[in-house]
């Protein structure tokens, strides 16, 4: 994380900073002594979290503006009364159950939030004299399904977007390449593994296996589970953007993989078996979550239970990131099997931060607390 971010990247606009990814990616951009500006943009919808911001709210350099990237004027004057020279762009509905629930919110807010964002720095730049940078946050799943064994796509693979999740990606995609060849916007991309580490709201895989398990609660596995995933810890993936930020060629997309191909059974297995060892060892944690398996010394392994698959489940997401390593010097290094200790460790310490999102979307309201989960 020590590496600063080169010019233009000094002023900052960080779309989405309130949720998972963007609250990684802003607390590392305050560690930058380069950084003179943080701007959070988030509209907080039910994944923004303002709480998660505490830490990086102390620094004078940071602002927070509670907004939404579709408000075009107010983003245009915001971007020029601030003099933002890099945009970082995570905001996204961005979980793929709920796309096939309300595809519609999905395209509103994916692709025609990015092209009014892409609009507002198309304004406010066109009469900048410095460089800027346009920065969209993309996602492995743009590519669509690989064979078992198939080798892992390039970023000039061909777009097959499987899922009203991943289409709105690939089109948002489309639009900020688009601006790029069509007005000359600076813009990078990236596409990145499945994410997973602190501050990942509870409807995603990790979190969701660890606190159902932690309550007793059924471990829900889409068909046979052996759908794979590569991973990336979310702290390889800020080091990713910074680097596409320092080294990273305009107009260029770079793969930013994680370190090995999982499948979500092997995770939940993964997941119940570092929750045994630590209720075994940890007399408070026996007593304070008294429904885990765990804390009658029987295995959180029981409560796995496979159900009918997803419509339309991709069977595997594998990226190439030969490219990041030859020109931005990137790999990730966090091992899964340690990334995974250290974010179930966090979730235990941090009771506090899923417990207060569980009483706010409680089960009643949000189904997603019954069902299996994928990203
Ligand atoms: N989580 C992953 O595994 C993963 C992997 C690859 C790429 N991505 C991409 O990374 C980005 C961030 O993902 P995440 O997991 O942190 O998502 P998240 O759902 O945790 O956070 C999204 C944030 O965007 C905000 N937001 C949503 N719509 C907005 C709007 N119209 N205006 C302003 N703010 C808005 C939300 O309030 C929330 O704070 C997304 O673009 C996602 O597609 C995620």
């Amino acid at each position: 994380m020590n590496k600063a971010a080169a010019p233009p990247c000094r002023r900052f606009l960080v779309t989405g900073g309130a949720g998972f990814i963007g609250t990684n990616f802003c607390h590392v951009l305050l560690e930058q002594p380069a950084t003179e500006r943080l701007v959070i943009l988030d509209a907080l919808t039910y994944a923004g979290n303002r709480a998660n911001l505490a830490h990086c709210l102390e620094d004078r350099r940071t602002l927070f503006v509670h907004d939404d990237i579709r408000n075009l004027d107010a983003i245009t004057r915001l971007l020029q009364q601030e003099d933002i020279t890099c945009i970082v762009h995570f905001a996204a509905e961005s979980h793929v159950d709920r796309s096939i629930a309300d595809p519609m919110l999905f395209v509103a807010n994916n692709v025609l939030g990015t092209q009014s964002l892409l609009e507002a720095a198309r304004t406010a730049w066109q009469t900048a004299t410095s460089p800027r940078r346009f920065h969209h946050i993309s996602t492995d799943e743009v590519f669509g399904s690989l064979a078992p064994g198939a080798k892992p796509v390039t970023e000039k693979a061909p777009y097959e977007p499987r899922s009203p999740y991943s289409a709105s990606k690939a089109a948002a995609d489309h639009l900020v390449m688009a601006y790029h060849h069509t007005f000359g916007m600076p813009v990078t991309l990236s596409y990145a593994a499945n994410n997973y580490g602190p501050f990942q709201y509870p409807e995603k895989l990790i979190p969701f296996f660890l606190i159902n398990a932690l309550h007793g609660r059924s471990l829900p596995i889409y068909g046979d589970g052996l759908q794979q995933r590569d991973w990336i810890h979310v702290h390889d993936h800020c080091r990713g953007i910074l680097a596409v930020l320092t080294a990273g060629q305009v107009g260029c997309s770079y793969n930013l993989p994680g370190t090995g191909e999982q499948t979500n059974l092997a995770i939940a297995r993964q997941i119940t078996s570092i929750l045994d060892r630590r209720m075994a060892a940890d007399a408070t944690l026996r007593q304070r979550y008294p429904a885990c398996p765990a804390a009658a010394g029987a295995s959180c392994a029981t409560l796995l239970s496979h159900i009918s698959d997803r419509p339309g489940h991709d069977r595997r997401y594998a990226i190439d990131g030969s490219l990041a390593a030859a020109e931005l010097d990137f790999r990730a290094v966090i091992p899964f099997e340690t990334g995974l200790e250290q974010t179930i460790d966090w979730y235990l310490e941090h009771a506090g931060w899923w417990q207060d999102i569980l009483k706010r979307h409680g089960p009643s309201r949000q189904p997603w607390l019954k069902n299996a989960t994928d990203r």
